[in-house]
């Protein structure tokens, strides 16, 4: 009983601390460049990026982190966002660095944003699935979430998973668990390559472009000095640490899969002609 009791005040307090930190861009995130381009709004609340024809935008966390659950709510370009790349991702630095990515390709108007996801390790991507959306990601904000923790890592669009990358080292598939990765975003002209393969230019009579942002949230180990803050505090890590999927999850994820991917480097026989990688055999 009074164990419990205990057990809810310190959840309460938790959560309490946890939203007194979601969402403050001042606290958690420095623009890193785009010369005025990446504004703080609202008293820290909303985050802009932009991009015209002579500069996009960028920004970093503050923080450096070993594991979390990253969550961002966006709202895409809207209208002719053909050419540009808006990005949201993890990354440790160096040449052997680990990543984690969200990239939306935008289109033109009417047509669908691409989702492109990838999972480096050791400096090795190679590991794209996209999708297109189930909604329009240009009419309101929608919460984008990487959770990465020892077991997994699970890119969600709405508390909707749609990729699952497992932890297979028992198969000798590398998994960034060494690392620690900031957290970047940035907006910028990708015209070669992003949309239709790069036959869609940019039309920059519609810049600037912009992309919004709110509410960040990192439930997360922070990492500074060669020590993880999540060794030393209490038991109060959240669920993250240990979240795996049970069936629901998975079949919402099976779902997106089935509808919504549109490229799974996992079934493309053309591109590894030598054999898919090991981690795409379900065996
Ligand atoms: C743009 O729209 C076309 C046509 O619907 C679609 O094939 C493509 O996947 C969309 N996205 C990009 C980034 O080209």
């Amino acid at each position: 009983m009074a164990s419990s009791a205990i057990r809810i005040i310190l959840l309460v307090l938790a959560a309490s601390a946890m939203a007194a930190f979601a969402g403050n861009f001042y606290q958690e995130v420095d623009i890193t460049w785009g010369d005025g381009r990446g504004k703080i709004l609202n008293n820290g609340d909303l985050l802009t990026l932009s991009l015209d024809k002579s500069s996009g935008s960028g920004l970093q966390s503050k923080n450096e982190y070993l594991f979390g659950k990253f969550e961002m709510q966006l709202k895409l370009i809207p209208g002719n966002s053909a050419g540009t790349v808006t990005t949201y991702y993890l990354k440790a630095p160096g040449t052997t660095w680990d990543e984690i990515d969200f990239e939306f390709l935008g289109n033109l108007s009417g047509d669908p944003y691409t989702v492109h996801t990838n999972v480096f390790t050791q400096g090795i991507g190679n590991r794209e699935q996209q999708f297109h959306l189930w909604f329009d990601p240009t009419n309101d904000f929608h919460t984008y979430s990487i959770l990465w923790n020892p077991q997994h890592i699970l890119f969600s669009i709405d508390g909707i998973p749609i990729r699952e990358f497992k932890n297979q080292e028992s198969k000798g598939v590398l998994f960034p668990k060494s690392q620690s990765m900031r957290m970047y975003s940035t907006l910028w002209n990708a015209d070669d390559w992003a949309t239709r393969g790069g036959l869609v230019k940019t039309d920059w009579s519609q810049a600037p472009f912009t992309a919004s942002y709110k509410s960040y949230n990192a439930e997360a180990c922070v990492w500074s000095s060669g020590a993880s803050s999540c060794s030393s505090s209490q038991s109060s890590n959240g669920g993250w640490v240990t979240q795996d999927m049970d069936w629901a999850s998975q079949g919402r994820l099976r779902w997106v899969q089935e509808n919504y991917m549109i490229y799974n480097y996992c079934t493309d026989f053309k591109r590894f002609p030598q054999g898919l990688p090991a981690e795409c055999s379900t065996a």
